[in-house]
């Protein structure tokens, strides 16, 4: 049997990975191997999720940041950033649009905002849950205390996304400054599964530093708090940050470790991002097949779009929440997979 194929296979008995194995993976040329790594976590997420692909709709509702991230185009230092804020009239109005359009999640993502206060946050998620009653409420609003992600819970938020970004201590002070902490990030990570969160991490693939040993740490970062969704996409170099000059990191690393990750965590939520479909035109797709099973199409006004830059070139800036979905309903279908406008709840 091919080399590539027995290391998947392995990985899937014990749901787990050893650095030699994530090297081999990671620095292989065999490109048959690869398909056949493809095709294993194809296979792991058709076993448990048929052809269906969630959708959920995305709404980016301010770009106002107090932090300072090396890699993020809406970073607190970014002068040339045009800030904007969306009222709850406007965030609601995105949502009932997206409910037409069959979406039943709604991420709700912004910088970390202090206009947003707890209350300001509570009345905006029970007004959701209060119009949208049968819909998932996503929470992308970065770190805050415990007792904050406890009002949004019982406000009715279901689900929170907070990346990780790196599980390595010298890793992570390289991409953000000394004031951020990943002690603190990993904490409010587990605070928010304790809440009763279905709670998603991630990192961005090819960021700065990264290297084969920190994405092992990664890997076994989400293996010890067993997430229900994992984030990951391409980090790609936006102009007006510190890390304008990096390179990007590459399509075929994210689909790679996609695969990996579909192996260890057959269940996960996993999305095939903005970011993969940014740096390839079939990037999303080809996530699919490499083991994704979730997409998350803006539903942000156009308006605001372009100015939610966390990196250059971001695709889908320039078009309404309808082209996107059937856009991307198209593209989903072509490859053999359809959409589902279920809610997408992590099987339990
Ligand atoms: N390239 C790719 N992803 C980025 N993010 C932030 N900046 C970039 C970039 N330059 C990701 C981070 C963050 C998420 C919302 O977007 O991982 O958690
Ligand atoms: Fe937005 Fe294709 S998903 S235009």
């Amino acid at each position: 049997m091919n080399r590539i194929r027995r290391i998947a296979e392995t990985i899937q008995e014990k749901q787990n990975i050893t650095l030699e194995e994530l090297r081999k993976l990671l620095e292989t040329e065999d490109a048959e191997g690869m398909e056949e790594l493809f095709a294993a976590a194809r296979k792991t997420a058709q076993s448990i999720y048929g052809n269906r692909i969630y959708i959920r709709g995305l709404i980016e509702f301010s770009n106002y940041c107090k932090n300072d991230c090396y890699y993020c185009g809406i970073r607190r230092s970014n002068e040339n950033a045009q800030r904007y804020r969306l009222t709850k009239e406007q965030i609601v109005s995105c949502c009932r649009e997206g409910y037409a359009l069959g979406f039943r999640t709604f991420v709700l993502q912004s910088g970390e905002d202090l206009y947003f206060t707890d209350d300001r946050i509570c009345e905006i998620v029970s007004e959701i849950r209060n119009r949208f009653p049968d819909c998932a409420i996503t929470l992308s609003l970065g770190e805050k205390e415990k007792e904050s992600y406890r009002k949004y819970f019982e406000a009715g938020a279901d689900r929170y996304l907070l990346r990780h970004e790196t599980a390595d201590e010298a890793h992570y002070r390289k991409l953000h400054p000394p004031e951020l902490s990943l002690k603190h990030r990993l904490q409010c990570l587990w605070d928010l599964k304790e809440i009763g969160y279905q709670t998603g991490c991630g990192f961005m693939v090819g960021s700065p530093g990264q290297t084969i040993e920190t994405l092992y740490e990664d890997l076994q970062l989400i293996r010890e708090l067993q997430p229900h969704m994992v984030g990951i996409g391409p980090f790609i170099p936006q102009h007006d940050t510190p890390f304008a000059k990096e390179k990007a990191g590459t399509l075929e690393r994210t689909l790679r470790l996609l695969a990996i990750i579909r192996l260890m965590h057959p269940h996960v939520l996993l999305p095939a991002t903005t970011a993969l479909g940014t740096i390839h035109p079939m990037g999303r797709e080809k996530g699919i097949l490499a083991g994704a099973n979730v997409v998350m199409p803006n539903l942000s006004p156009v308006s605001v779009r372009k100015k939610y830059e966390l990196y250059d070139n971001k695709i889908c800036t320039g078009d309404e929440a309808a082209e996107c979905r059937f856009c991307l309903q198209k593209k989903i279908e072509k490859i053999g997979f359809r959409i589902d406008v279920s809610r997408g709840d992590y099987p339990e």
